[in-house]
């Protein structure tokens, strides 16, 4: 099973997924065994308001291990990182970034502050 870390600079309790990426997607929104894909699908949220196609920011994460078990950034992906706020060479939008080996291992971090680009208003 391959397993994800997730804590929030909100304060919320840190979360423990495990799940394997073969059963892929968990839910409709964001790239099927992405970080959205399976946090969403196991009870955890994760702003998404875009609905997962890469339009926003509010799926950013920080992934602080296992990177290397993650699909790499497409260009628009990096484009729109490039508007996020707190952004860290290890940003990556949680609706894309996919999730493929069974056996990955990955901790991420969901950042407090992000901005609703859809809606041009602050979140
Ligand atoms: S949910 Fe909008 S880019 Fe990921």
């Amino acid at each position: 099973m391959a397993r994800i870390h997730v804590v929030f600079e909100s304060g919320e309790p840190a979360r423990t997924i495990e799940f394997d990426p073969r059963e892929a997607p968990f839910q409709h929104d964001g790239q099927p065994a992405s970080v959205l894909d399976v946090l969403l699908g196991h009870g955890v949220s994760l702003q998404h308001a875009c609905g997962g196609s890469c339009a926003c920011t509010t799926c950013h994460v920080i992934v602080t291990q296992g990177a290397q078990f993650l699909s790499t950034a497409e260009e628009n992906e990096e484009d729109m990182l490039d508007r996020a706020p707190g952004l860290t060479p290890t940003s990556r939008l949680g609706c894309q970034a996919v999730i493929r080996d069974p056996d990955a291992e990955i901790h991420v971090r969901v950042p407090r502050h992000t901005v609703n680009l859809i809606s041009g208003h602050g979140s």
